[in-house]
This record gives C-alpha cells, sequence and structure tokens, in this order.
C-alpha cells in the first residue's frame, strides 16, 4: 500500500514538473490607452505575433485603458517586475530620472513623421533607448502616435487665448514649459483622470494627438479643438531588463521579430488612426475645429520656439543639436 501511494506520489510530481515545464512565460503588457488607438492596437498586434512566432511558449497578456496600472504606477510595476512590458509616451521618463526623452516633447521639433523616424529609427533614437538600462529597463522600440492638437471650452487662437487657463501635461517638465510660454497655468495629471478632470473644470484643456481626445471621449466635454500640430506624442515600448536577459535566446530572438512586425504596423497605421480619429470627432459635432491662419501659427511659434533654448540645459545640449543635425531643423527658421 505504501509503495503504491509512493508511486502514485512520484507520478503525480512527474506529471506536474512537466506541467510546470509547458507553462507559458508570461508577459504581462500593461498600457493607459484604449484598445482602438495606435498603441492598443500595435499591443494587440504584438500580442498575436510573439504568440504566433513563439509557438505559443510565450503568452502575451495585454491591460489596456489602466486597467491595471496608472502612468506612475505602471513605471514603478515594471521596475518591479509585476509587469513586463509597457509603451509608456516619451513624455513620462522624466519622474524615472532619464530627463533626454522629454526632447521629443520640445514644440515643433519635427515636421512631419518622416523627420520624427529620422530619430526614431536611427542612431540617435537607439543611444537613447540605451539610457534606460541604468534604470533596469530594456527600451525595445519607439512606436508612432502623432501630431497634437489642443482643446479647451474656449477657442483658441492666439497665444492670449491661453492666459490664465488650466491645461492638463503629461509628466514633462518640457510640456510644462510650453504651457507656461503660452501663459497657461500647467497641471500634470495621469491620463485616467483627464476625461473628468475636464468633465468637472478641474482643468480646462488638455493637448494630445486625436486618437486620444476622441477615444477618451474628451471631444464630448471640450467645445473647441485647434489642430495646431505643435508637438509629438508618441512612445518607447519598454521591457524589464532581468526579465528580458532571462528569456531563453531562441525565445527572445521570437520576440524581437514579433517587436519589429508589431512596430511596422504601428508605425504604418498610426496616422490613419489620427485622420480617422478627427474625422469622427468633426462628425459628431460636440466640438468645433479651428484651423490656425498662418498668421495665427507664426503667433504660437514665437513664445514656443523659445522653449528648445530654455529646456536645452534640462534635455542635454548635444543631444538636441544631434535632433537638429538628423532632421535639419533650423529653431531660428521656425
Ligand atoms: C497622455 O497621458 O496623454 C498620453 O501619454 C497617453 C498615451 O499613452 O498615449
Amino acid at each position: 500500500m505504501k509503495i503504491r501511494t509512493l508511486v502514485i506520489g512520484l507520478a503525480a510530481a512527474t506529471f506536474s514538473l512537466a506541467a510546470f515545464a509547458q507553462q507559458p512565460i508570461v508577459i504581462k503588457f500593461s498600457h493607459v490607452v484604449a484598445n482602438d488607438t495606435p498603441k492598443g492596437k500595435a499591443a494587440d498586434f504584438f500580442k498575436q505575433k510573439a504568440e504566433e512566432l513563439t509557438k505559443g511558449k510565450v503568452k502575451v497578456e495585454v491591460y489596456a485603458n489602466s486597467t491595471l496600472y496608472k502612468d506612475k504606477e505602471e513605471m514603478e510595476a515594471l521596475q518591479l517586475g509585476a509587469v513586463q512590458m509597457l509603451a509608456p509616451s516619451l513624455a513620462k521618463f522624466g519622474p524615472l530620472g532619464v530627463k533626454q526623452f522629454e526632447v521629443f516633447d520640445l514644440p515643433y521639433i519635427f515636421d512631419n513623421y518622416d523627420a520624427l523616424h529620422k530619430v526614431t529609427l536611427g542612431p540617435v533614437g537607439k543611444s537613447m533607448l540605451k539610457l534606460l538600462e541604468a534604470k533596469g529597463i530594456m527600451g525595445l522600440a519607439y512606436w508612432d502616435n502623432g501630431f497634437k492638437v489642443m482643446s479647451a471650452n474656449k477657442a483658441l487662437k492666439n497665444p492670449e487665448d491661453f492666459r490664465g487657463l488650466k491645461m492638463r501635461i503629461q509628466s514633462s517638465n518640457v510640456l510644462d514649459a510650453q504651457m507656461r510660454a503660452l501663459g497657461s497655468l500647467p497641471q500634470k495629471m495621469a491620463f485616467s483622470e483627464v476625461y473628468q478632470a475636464l468633465q468637472t473644470g478641474v482643468v480646462d484643456g488638455t493637448e494630445n494627438p486625436p486618437s486620444n481626445l476622441y477615444t477618451q471621449k474628451m471631444h464630448e466635454v471640450q467645445k473647441y479643438v485647434t489642430l495646431s500640430d505643435h508637438g509629438y506624442l508618441g512612445y518607447a515600448v519598454i521591457v524589464n531588463k532581468k526579465f528580458w536577459d532571462a528569456l531563453p535566446s531562441d525565445v527572445r530572438q521570437q520576440l524581437d521579430a514579433a517587436m519589429e512586425q508589431a512596430t511596422r504596423y504601428a508605425n504604418q497605421i498610426a496616422k490613419i488612426e489620427n485622420d480617422t480619429a478627427l474625422e469622427a470627432v468633426k462628425k459628431s459635432g460636440k466640438s468645433e475645429l479651428i484651423t490656425l491662419t498662418p498668421d495665427q501659427k507664426k503667433a504660437w511659434k514665437k513664445p514656443l520656439v523659445k522653449v528648445h533654448e530654455q529646456m536645452s540645459e534640462r534635455i542635454g545640449k548635444d543631444l538636441l543639436q544631434s535632433i537638429y543635425k538628423e532632421t535639419g531643423l533650423d529653431p531660428a527658421k521656425l
């Protein structure tokens, strides 16, 4: 009887060891936007490709819309290993101590996606991702979102219109300087809280690419949306370095391949998603879209261009110069 029990016990142990060996590696991928956005869609695409290319050895669990963590918590969770993958906006690395990423927040630093890609798909972007390693984080890729609009319950046509308005921003000191340059009062706030803050009047206005504005229904609580294209918002896809380094090398290679495909996909859909969202905002009739005249554009640029010089110390003068060099931008000519 005793031997029988032992045999059964041994068989069960062997079985559970085998089952354990076959347990998939789980990647929790947390983000704060809706599924139906450039980042949301790219995260879902990555999940599908990663599971396909690793033949089920990896399972990716995507948690969208701040359902697992909000902005600040998700960074902490990644460092602690409670989640394995994130794609925070480039404007959210300052609190981590990697201020250089705020260069992407400078007003008018990129004319268009092509100029941006010279940085994000080139050597400067690559060397910036390396800065994360000292924080226990690996940067895998940049994913596009797009160029920002400004919104409020007041028509924002000239810099004077911003005076005294409380404007929600992401946690970037460059964005803080940008809003102050326009005469408004910036307020850093988690993305998950923006809709309610706009609805209740805790803040008066905000900025975001149309895809975020529309999917969070911000246009329903903002009467005016100015098509200013005054700055860019995009993402770094990041992983916990210890987790990544400990992966079997074949799995890591398969995940690298899945990430490459997801990045191509993200960058293909971003502009279309934003154009579609803008159309939907227009169609909703809930907010009025404002196009700036050339003179108004000029008037915005005047105070905003000064933010480059003002924040160059924080970002790093050499980095800023290397970005101008890549894109061919001459800030004096803006
Ligand atoms: C924001 O906080 O406005 C954005 O960074 C949200 C996002 O992830 O696109």
